[in-house]
Order: structure tokens, then sequence, then C-alpha cells
């Protein structure tokens, strides 16, 4: 079902566009070389066919499906009239900056991160504290003894947190969630949670959403999509989970008329995704799986340090042992990474590992050329 990836090329795709021209491989930015699955471009074509396409109105079914798939996934059972519609995650953080984020009281931002979450406070000129990650148990996470002192000191105004996380792909645990969302109700701190990779968890481990937790529920937003997991990003459509009437009621008030409504193509394709993903979704999960062990397997030894992480399409590569600029490098070797330094961590790359099995054997290859002549600190 995998074994050749989608022709991307010969579409409107950012992710190739970058290289137009040039034989390298792009690698970066989180979206899929894979069709999304039949279920989805079938209801596609059917809406399509229709031939007009005049404002749309969420309907039942769409919310439904959400709900459904919410309980399904996370056994968080959550109801329609939670659901606020967004053309995409980033507003939804967005609009919690502007909702919670105060100039003279610290916004809490996890580092690395996803470069537009990592900025969040910069265009309101918000105080920022970043909480670090390090290398725990083998695998990089977030430094929760870091967080907890931050939280308990800073007295933020907001927390944003991004789990699974972007760049690390690491998960928290139900445990670890408990106690957040026990510090958090103590000291009033409001946390928005991008979990836009929470389809993505790749091991057997349970995801937690933010606002399943009891402490949290009445102060939170969780931000999620189908657009990650089954490849239709670029259609426009997320969601944010508000449990608390009073917040949801300032979500809307904040995101009228600057964000617009959402595409009704993505809604049919969340509907569908939703409803109808299930099988493909397991497939796809074996599939990145298997993808990222023989990625590990294939640096085990190598000058690039790589933790094989639970969740996510995205392999957090330290290329710290290498004396010249690894993104430069990767380039002159065929492969479009993005860089760590966007990330707040120069020296390590991040390679999306999401596409075929034709693809990533290339890649693989000439991972191989690269390491080979990579020169060492
Ligand atoms: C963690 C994270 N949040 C948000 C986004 C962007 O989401 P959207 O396109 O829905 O705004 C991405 C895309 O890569 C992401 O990785």
């Amino acid at each position: 079902m995998f074994a050749r990836s989608a022709p991307r090329r010969e579409a409107h795709s950012m992710k190739w566009a970058r290289y137009e021209g040039r034989d390298i491989l792009p690698m970066w930015v989180a979206d899929m070389d894979i069709s999304s699955p039949v279920e989805i471009t079938d209801a596609l074509q059917r809406r399509v066919s229709m031939g007009h396409f005049g404002y749309a109105k969420p309907w039942d079914g769409v919310l439904e499906a959400i709900c459904d798939w919410v309980a399904y996934r996370h056994q968080w059972t959550i109801q329609p009239e939670w659901i606020v519609w967004l053309p995409g995650v980033i507003q939804g953080f967005h609009a919690a900056q502007k909702m919670w984020g105060r100039p003279d009281r610290a916004t809490v931002v996890q580092s690395p991160n996803y470069p537009p979450l990592r900025r969040v406070t910069e265009k309101y000129q918000h105080a920022v504290v970043h909480v670090g990650s390090a290398l725990s148990g083998n695998r990089w996470r977030t430094d929760q003894e870091q967080l907890h002192h931050i939280l308990q000191q800073e007295k933020p105004s907001l927390l944003h947190l991004c789990n699974p996380s972007n760049p690390e792909g690491d998960i928290w645990t139900a445990k670890e969630m408990l106690r957040l969302a026990d510090i958090c109700a103590a000291q009033g701190i409001p946390v928005c949670s991008d979990e836009i990779h929470a389809d993505l968890v790749l091991d057997p481990m349970p995801h937690s959403p933010v606002g399943a937790q009891p402490g949290l529920n009445e102060q939170s937003i969780t931000l999620m999509a189908a657009s990650k997991t089954f490849n239709v990003a670029g259609l426009a459509c997320a969601f944010a989970i508000v449990p608390n009437t009073q917040i949801r009621k300032t979500l809307h008030q904040v995101l009228a008329y600057e964000t617009g409504e959402v595409n009704e193509l993505g809604l049919v394709a969340t509907e569908a995704a939703f409803r109808h993903g299930r099988a493909w979704h397991g497939a796809l999960l074996a599939h990145l799986k298997d993808q990222r062990d023989q990625l590990a397997q294939h640096l085990e030894g190598t000058s690039i340090r790589y933790h094989p992480a639970p969740a996510t399409h995205l392999a957090w590569l330290d290329c710290r042992q290498w004396a010249v600029d690894p993104a430069e490098h990767f380039e002159a070797h065929g492969l479009g990474l993005s860089d760590g330094k966007d990330f707040g961590s120069p020296g390590f790359m991040r390679l999306n590992f999401a596409c075929g099995t034709d693809l990533f054997q290339e890649a693989l290859q000439r991972l191989t050329q690269a390491i080979a002549q990579a020169p060492l600190t």
C-alpha cells in the first residue's frame, strides 16, 4: 500500500517546490509523500462533482465523526458543541496567545519546538520562558522538573504544549499529564495544547489530551486535526476542543473576522478520514514505524546520533559531531531536511520519513554517502 510515494512533484507541493530543478529529495515540511486513503478521495470527488462551492456550514455528521474518533483513539468523550473550527492549528495557538498572553507575565513554551509555536509570543511582544529538553531513558524529552519549577516560580499567564512534540516526537505519559494538570490547576495557569500529531503515535502508548485531564478541562484549549495523519493539510481544516463555555465564547470572539471560515473540502476530508479511515490509519502507523526502525538501524554507530521516538514521522538527528553545516552538507548530498536551528537547536536536523518505500530507500542511500563524506570535529 505504501510502496510507491505519491507523485507530489507533479502537483503544487510546497515541499517539492523548494528544490525544483535540483536533485534533492525534500524531507523537510511535516506533510507526507503518501496518498490519502481512497475513502477520502472518493468523498472529495463526490462533493466536487456537485459543481457548486458556495459558503458552507459544518454539519452534524462531521462533528459526530470527530467525537467518535477522539473517543476511539484517545478515550476522551467530548461533546459536539465543544468543537471550534479553525483553518489551521497555527491560528488556534495564536488565538490562545491573544486571549491569555501578557507583556509582563511569561508565556511558557517548549524548546526545541515547531518554529511558529516557539516564536508565538513575538508578534504580541509578550514575555516568554522556554523549557528545554534533555535525553532521558534514551529519548529526547521535555525537562519535566524544569517545567514544574518554571510553572511554580514564574506564575506564567499561559503554557503552550506541543504533545506529541515536534521535532522530538515524544509523548507525555498519563502520570506526567496528571502532575502537570495538578500544578496548572493549583496555579490557575491556562494551557493551550497543540496535539496535531496525536494520531501519529507509532508505539503502543496512549496519548493523553490536555482537555481530558480533570484539572485542566475547564482551563484549556486542545488543538487537533486530521491534516497530518491523513495528508490533507492543504485543505485547511483543524479544530479546537474547548470544554469550558466561557473560554469557547472568548475564543470565538478572538477568531471572529480574522481567520475566516474553514474550507468545506477540508470538512469533507475530515469526516471521511475519521469515519472510514481506521484500517488505513493502522496500516500507515505500521509503515511509519517500520521506516523509523530502519532509519535507526541505518544510523547506528555512525556520526549521527538518533534516538527513535514513539510518535510522529519526524526523526530528530544530532549532527553535532560534524565539522560542516549539516543543512548544506545534506543538500550537497541530495537531501533536503529541516534545519534544527529554526527549532532552537543548531547542529540538529529534522528528517521527515513519511514517504513510500521507494523514496525512503533512495534517501537511505544518500544518507550513507552524506555520512561517509562528513568531516568530523
Ligand atoms: C506541531 C505543529 N503544529 C502546527 C502545525 C501546522 O498546522 P496547521 O497547518 O494546521 O496550521 C504543524 C505543521 O507542521 C506542526 O507540526
